[in-house]
């Protein structure tokens, strides 16, 4: 799979649970935290006394999930007290989008303000890989991309709502999107086969055909990002894409065998994983780095974020896509109309 050095070998993480403040009075929701960097991403924010919120498809596994976090211990280089985190389950199935509105009905119910949202949840290579979500689209485009394009629908003007708050700082009310570093492996040029979204006509071998419907998956949450960014950047609101490192998962439990007996040389815990999302989520950044980038102007809104934590590159074409070509406006309004019956 396609990856840059800077994925492959990062150094040692710079920003880890000893340099984050408590976050008490702090909501925080993360797709898919039952199991990998979701699950230690909620443990580390849950311990950092945020009010944190994971979803599952299952809400046993969920609560299973959430006894285990409750029940372990801050990382020792924590130096603020824990104590004061919760942490609540939520039923998410994004392989049918009839279903995402009562989720994020359950949640807005629940809550006043969302502070971090992090698209996490994600599946590479999937069981079977013809199979469909609910409404016919590939699983890969439709769990990865489609879904959480929908629930960020419902859960804007609530993170549009906390970043107006008078006490809430500039940049700090964040969507973030975890990408891979798989987004490299989409079609050229755009990252987006505009004409054949499910890439239903490729030639290509049933492996490579997958990998570059994952790449095309992945590619859309850094377009989604960096357009959530161009919309919102005014109001305060920080919108980043990921690749959270190369960590051991069941993301790659249908890798092929040759490519996993290569690559797990190469992983390590999803504790840096989690890392990678901390830096995304909660680094404090200045208000010329909310800003757009482009045009000579400094910004890093809508960026590409490197593990363990750090800005970066993302595929050159997509980048120029989203600056140059309008492919993030273009995408957006393709999947307003993809979704648009279950808004
Ligand atoms: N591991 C890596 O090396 C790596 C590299 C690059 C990018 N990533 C990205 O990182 C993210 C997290 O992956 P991971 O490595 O932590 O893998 P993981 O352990 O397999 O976690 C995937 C999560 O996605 C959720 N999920 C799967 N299908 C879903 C569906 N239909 N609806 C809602 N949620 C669903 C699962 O939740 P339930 O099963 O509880 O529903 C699970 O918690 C993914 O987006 C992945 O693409 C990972």
């Amino acid at each position: 799979m396609a990856t840059s050095w800077g994925e492959m070998f990062p150094p040692s993480p710079g920003f880890t649970e000893k340099d984050i403040s408590s976050q008490h009075g702090r909501v925080f929701l993360i797709t898919g935290g039952t199991t990998g960097i979701g699950f230690e991403l909620a443990k580390a924010l849950y311990h950092l006394n945020g009010r944190v919120y994971i979803t599952s498809r299952s809400l046993r596994s969920a609560e299973a999930a959430i006894t285990r976090i409750t029940s372990s211990r801050p990382h020792p280089s924590q130096k603020i007290a824990a104590g004061s985190g919760s942490l609540q389950p939520l039923k998410l199935d994004f392989s049918d989008l009839r279903t995402i509105k009562a989720t994020a009905k359950e949640f807005l119910l629940k809550e006043t303000r969302l502070d971090v949202l992090w698209h996490n949840a994600g599946l590479m290579i999937p069981d079977d890989p013809k199979a469909t979500t609910a409404q016919g689209y590939h699983e890969q485009l439709g769990i990865n991309a489609l879904g959480p394009f929908l629930l960020q629908h419902f859960l804007t003007p609530l993170i549009l709502a906390t970043a107006a708050f008078p006490s809430t700082p500039a940049f700090s009310t964040r969507v973030i999107f975890v990408s891979s570093s798989g987004h490299r492996a989409a079609p050229k040029p755009d990252g987006v086969n505009w004409s054949d979204i499910n890439l239903s006509s490729t030639t290509k071998a049933e492996l490579s055909a997958t990998i570059e419907r994952y790449g095309q998956s992945k590619a859309m949450n850094v377009m989604h990002a960096h357009e959530l960014a161009r919309k919102y950047h005014s109001k305060g609101v920080m919108s980043l894409s990921l690749h959270p490192g190369s960590l051991s998962t069941g993301l790659q439990k249908n890798a092929p065998r040759i490519f996993n007996a290569i690559f797990s040389m190469f992983r390590y815990e999803p504790r840096f994983g989690a890392l990678t999302g901390l830096w995304a989520g909660l680094v404090p950044v200045s208000p010329e780095e909310g800003n757009m980038g482009g045009n000579g102007k400094y910004g890093r809104n809508g960026g590409y974020v490197l593990p363990w934590g750090r800005w970066g590159e993302g595929s050159k074409d997509v980048f120029q896509g989203l600056r140059n070509r309008g492919t993030g406006e273009r995408l957006w309004i393709l999947c307003e109309e993809l979704v648009r019956d279950f808004m």
